[in-house]
């Protein structure tokens, strides 16, 4: 009989001990589960932040569209005929023209048929076809382009007055390039850019200089 109540005082002891540990066993469990949530969460909320960076970073350099430079670099000259004789000023010249379209794109520059117009103190003298064609991604396409520029719409007194200043033909060069920027297949963009320079071509020596673009 005492030995009956000890082993049930025994089993009444344990009993209780037993569901205490195994309360802190499932508050620790709970702790742990909690832990590791937290842990996750924070995962997520990193690997979140990272992309959102690599994305932007992404986004401001390689998926940014600049609009590309379209510029006169230097000419050539077929026939030369210019008068500076003060009664018949004129000038003809075939002009072949050494064009640069500057692609700065991470993806290619399609450019439709434009033409580039040159003028001479505000009148129109000559006019160069481009054809369509593309610049790749990150580089810069050289091409000639011909114009036959020609003093016939010049009224006589304003070029009468350029050649007694100096012996200078005075252009400025006008175009817009209207086309297609095309970054890795997965964005189209219409971008167009304009041709805005003065140059000057020298008389005596039959060369183009000061070429400047903005
Ligand atoms: C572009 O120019 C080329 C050559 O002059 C011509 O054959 C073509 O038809 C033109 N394309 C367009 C769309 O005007
Ligand atoms: C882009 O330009 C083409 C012609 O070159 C035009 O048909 C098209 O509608 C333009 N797209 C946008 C989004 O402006
Ligand atoms: C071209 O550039 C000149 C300065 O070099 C500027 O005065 C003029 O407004 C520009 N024209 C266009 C159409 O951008
Ligand atoms: C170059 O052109 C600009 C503008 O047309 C002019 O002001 C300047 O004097 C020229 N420079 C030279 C060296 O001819």
């Amino acid at each position: 009989m005492a030995e009956n109540n000890h082993q049930a005082g025994e089993k009444a002891y344990a009993s209780p001990y037993g569901r205490v540990d195994e309360e802190v066993a499932s508050v620790a469990q709970k702790n742990e589960k909690r832990k590791k949530r937290v842990k996750c969460f924070t995962y997520v909320a990193v690997f979140i932040v990272i992309q959102s960076v690599i994305f932007m970073i992404f986004g401001l350099t390689i998926m940014k569209v600049r609009t590309p430079k379209f510029h006169v670099r230097s000419a050539t000259f077929g026939a030369f005929e210019v008068s500076t004789l003060d009664t018949n000023p004129s000038f003809n010249i075939n002009m072949i023209a050494d064009l640069s379209v500057r692609n700065r794109n991470f993806g290619q520059y399609k450019y439709q048929n434009s033409t580039v117009e040159f003028f001479f103190r505000g009148t129109k003298v000559g006019e160069a076809r481009i054809v369509r064609s593309r610049a790749n991604a990150r580089s810069t396409r050289r091409f000639l382009a011909t114009v036959d520029l020609s003093s016939a719409g010049v009224p006589t007194e304003v070029l009468a007055n350029e050649f007694r200043t100096h012996a200078l033909i005075p252009l400025t060069s006008r175009s817009t390039l209207r086309g297609k920027v095309e970054i890795m297949k997965l964005m189209k963009k219409n971008k167009s850019t304009n041709m805005n320079c003065t140059m000057e071509i020298m008389i005596s020596s039959k060369q183009l200089g000061n070429i400047s673009c903005r």
